[in-house]
């Protein structure tokens, strides 16, 4: 059976600043170095798993601009394919990060080329062969949802990172077969926190259609809610690490997690693996710059 993973979705310049702390509004503070880094989060995404080894196409838009250019060699440079990749008229998306000295960051991102991807611009032959199907929320909702319908059609699990946050059509719940949030993401969308009483956030995602999510905790791990399978809540404990910046490493979780899923693992599987790859991302700067090849991964699982 295949085992591709096709990404839908943003791709961004990241353009980073690290600091003591964020700033206030209305303040102005000195930052420490500036870096312009590949990122966007289905860029991401797709290289998390690419490094890790899986066959990943991804499926975007970007400038013909260098930050274009830069994005195209960094998705490529970890194995994924970028022959869907269109080149559109809008300047390649850009993010604009802070980071502090804990690894906090907080993102802007301007969605330039990311705001006009259409679902023409969807192949449909891409979908054909796909093993699991990741998307996110920097692209337009219409694409993200034909991008959805077309990975159901063809038998894919369809993987939505709900980010950034944001009112989603029931429609694209009805065809995600995996959630992936974080706690505050979960909370939004149930109406209570979910670390309140985890059994009680499962049987809420499972009245709205939603019986697998996993729900990422940053530095204190995460938790599996499975309405199908024989344990309904796990908790994964976090693999700890001194994280220096935890840009995109939401990301990483969930490229990691669409590479095991592709390969049949369980849930619970899944996302203990891609728990490690997401913590190991945060000891390094960057996003796609700082994710972790398979052997690194499962060193640390080790
Ligand atoms: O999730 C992190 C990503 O969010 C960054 O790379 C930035 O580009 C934004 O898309
Ligand atoms: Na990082």
């Amino acid at each position: 059976p295949s085992k591709k993973i096709v990404v839908v979705g943003s791709l961004n310049a990241d353009l980073t600043i690290y600091c003591e702390r964020l700033p206030q509004p209305g303040e102005t503070i000195h930052g420490t170095d500036f870096r312009v880094l590949p990122g966007g989060k289905s860029a991401n995404q797709a290289v998390a798993a690419g490094r890790l080894g899986a066959e990943v196409a991804l499926i975007g838009a970007i400038g013909d601009d260098p930050n274009g250019q830069m994005l195209r060699e960094s998705v490529s440079a970890a194995g994924v394919d970028v022959s869907s990749l269109r080149i559109v008229p809008e300047p390649t998306g850009v993010a604009v990060i802070s980071v502090d000295r804990q690894g906090e960051n907080s993102i802007i991102i301007s969605a330039g080329a990311n705001g006009v991807l259409r679902p023409e611009d969807l192949p449909a032959a891409a979908f054909e062969d796909a093993a699991v199907l990741c998307l996110c929320l920097e692209v337009p909702m219409e694409s993200v949802l034909a991008a959805a319908r077309a990975g159901r059609q063809a038998g894919a699990t369809v993987l939505l990172n709900l980010s950034p946050y944001g009112p989603v059509p029931e429609e694209l719940l009805q065809l995600t077969d995996v959630l992936l949030v974080n706690a505050h993401e979960a909370a939004d969308l149930l109406g209570a926190d979910p670390r309140h009483d985890w059994d009680a956030a499962r049987s809420g995602f499972q009245a709205r259609g939603i019986p697998r999510v996993l729900v990422t905790l940053g530095g204190d791990g995460a938790v599996v809610l499975d309405s199908t399978g024989p344990q309904p809540v796990v908790e994964i404990d976090a693999y700890r690490v001194s994280p220096i910046d935890t840009t995109g490493a939401g990301d990483a979780f969930t490229g990691a997690a669409a590479f095991r899923l592709a390969d049949s693992a369980t849930l619970q599987d899944a996302a203990q693996f891609a728990s490690v790859a997401a913590a190991l991302a945060t000891t390094r700067k960057g996003a796609q710059a700082s994710y972790p090849d398979a052997a690194e991964v499962n060193a640390a699982l080790a």
